[in-house]
């Protein structure tokens, strides 16, 4: 039938799907169709019938460039001998159909710079040209023409710009998470040079507050707490020095890859300061559990003497501090002896154990209760 109305067939899908002077984009509107209807069974995965579209040159098995009509995944996709492609959840729409048919009939362009399958964030960075629109009156940037586009393909008008005030309290609210002031806003309001509102943006990238709100994303993530979130939920005193690094370090721009680098190893840097020692309290981030004698670190164990005896059996002798009383010491299963009270020093002797000893101290509060706290020390 397209054969014959040519003409109209294109008008057809370009009302639906584009604004009629764009051509149907790969990246756009072609890929996420093989993602969302394809890729489980002819993806990176998965390759039913060897035939996969995520890769150009195996996907062309099933496509014959500028000709939709002889195309198999066209075929397949519109049903053969009553078979569909995806055999499973719905018929793909007349719009997609339509605009697959219309990419192949243009040659089934697949730029070399399409993102591959995968993560976004590992796609390499491309420089798209902004799509044609027909209210070219509304856009002024590139960006803007993306959105347009979008919303032209889907008949919607945009939104009449907003007033200068509500402009200004959107902004704020985005990069300092604040209203702006009464004062503020009759500052903005005044000023009439044209680059008002990039240096409106500027002055809030500038505020320490823009730290202290983009901070909280990150910080959530980290899990941050300044108190340990259980129970008896004991305050971190010093939790706050590595909230306000994190906050410092949106404030000062610093690189994701320091950022990263400071808080996996800020202690291992040459020379560390104070501020990327503390920012390693990321890995301290965490619900801790501190009840009936158990301490948030658990009791510092050291062996203070490893040797052998006459009959050639280990003598391990060490000290235990902790919160709580230590009531018991356990060395690769055996009972130690206490030395003096509470654990502070004690002493086990072991057949063979091998070259690493378990010890556990075990604490125990005032009510009976007991929390073990495993221990592994190498002699
Ligand atoms: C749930 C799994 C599944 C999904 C999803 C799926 N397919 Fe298939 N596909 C198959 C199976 C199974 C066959 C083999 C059918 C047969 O030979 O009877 C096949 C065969 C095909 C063939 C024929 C290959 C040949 O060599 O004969 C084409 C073309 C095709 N699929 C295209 C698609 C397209 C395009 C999509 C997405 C719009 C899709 N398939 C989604 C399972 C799937």
């Amino acid at each position: 039938m397209c054969r014959l109305l040519p003409i109209l067939c294109g008008v057809l899908w370009l009302t639906v799907a584009a604004p009629a002077d764009s051509p149907p984009d790969f990246s756009r509107d072609i890929q996420p169709i093989f993602q969302k209807r394809c890729y489980v069974c002819h993806g990176p995965q998965v390759q039913i019938k060897g035939l996969r579209f995520d890769d150009r040159q195996a996907a062309m098995r099933a496509i014959q460039p500028g000709d939709s009509a002889h195309s198999r995944l066209i075929a397949m996709a519109t049903g053969v001998g009553g078979k569909f492609m995806p055999p499973t959840g719905p018929r793909l729409s007349a719009d997609e159909v339509a605009l697959l048919r219309a990419w192949i009939d243009r040659g089934a362009p697949w730029p070399d710079s399409a993102a591959k399958p995968g993560l976004w964030s590992l796609q390499a960075i491309r420089n798209p040209a902004p799509p044609a629109v027909h209210n070219s009156a509304w856009p002024i940037n590139g960006i803007d023409n993306f959105v347009l586009a979008r919303l032209e393909g889907k008949k919607i008008d945009p939104s009449p710009a907003a007033d200068r005030s509500t402009l200004l309290r959107r902004v704020s609210l985005d990069l300092t998470g604040l209203p702006p002031s009464p004062a503020e806003v009759e500052i903005f309001l005044a000023d009439k040079r044209p680059d008002a509102y990039e240096r409106l943006v500027d002055r809030l990238l500038d505020s320490p507050h823009y730290g202290e709100k983009w901070a909280r994303y990150w910080l959530d993530l980290a899990h941050y707490a300044d108190s340990d979130g259980f129970e008896k939920d004991l305050e971190r005193p010093w939790a706050w020095r590595y909230r306000q690094w994190v906050i410092d370090a949106f404030n000062r721009d610093m690189p994701y890859d320091q950022f990263t680098i400071e808080q996996i190893a800020g202690d291992e840097l040459a020379h560390p300061a104070v501020e990327q020692r503390a920012a390693t309290g990321f890995f301290r981030q965490t619900l801790t559990n501190r009840e009936a004698g158990v301490d948030d670190a658990p009791p510092a164990t050291v062996i203070t003497y490893a040797g052998r005896s006459e009959d050639g059996r280990l003598i391990v002798r060490g000290s235990t501090s902790a919160t709580g009383v230590v009531s018991r010491v356990l060395v690769s299963g055996e009972e130690a002896q206490a030395i003096d009270a509470g654990f502070a020093q004690w002493q086990a002797t072991l057949d063979d154990p091998g070259r690493g000893v378990m010890v556990s101290a075990y604490a125990e509060d005032a009510a009976g209760n007991v929390e073990p706290n495993p221990h592994v020390v190498f002699v």
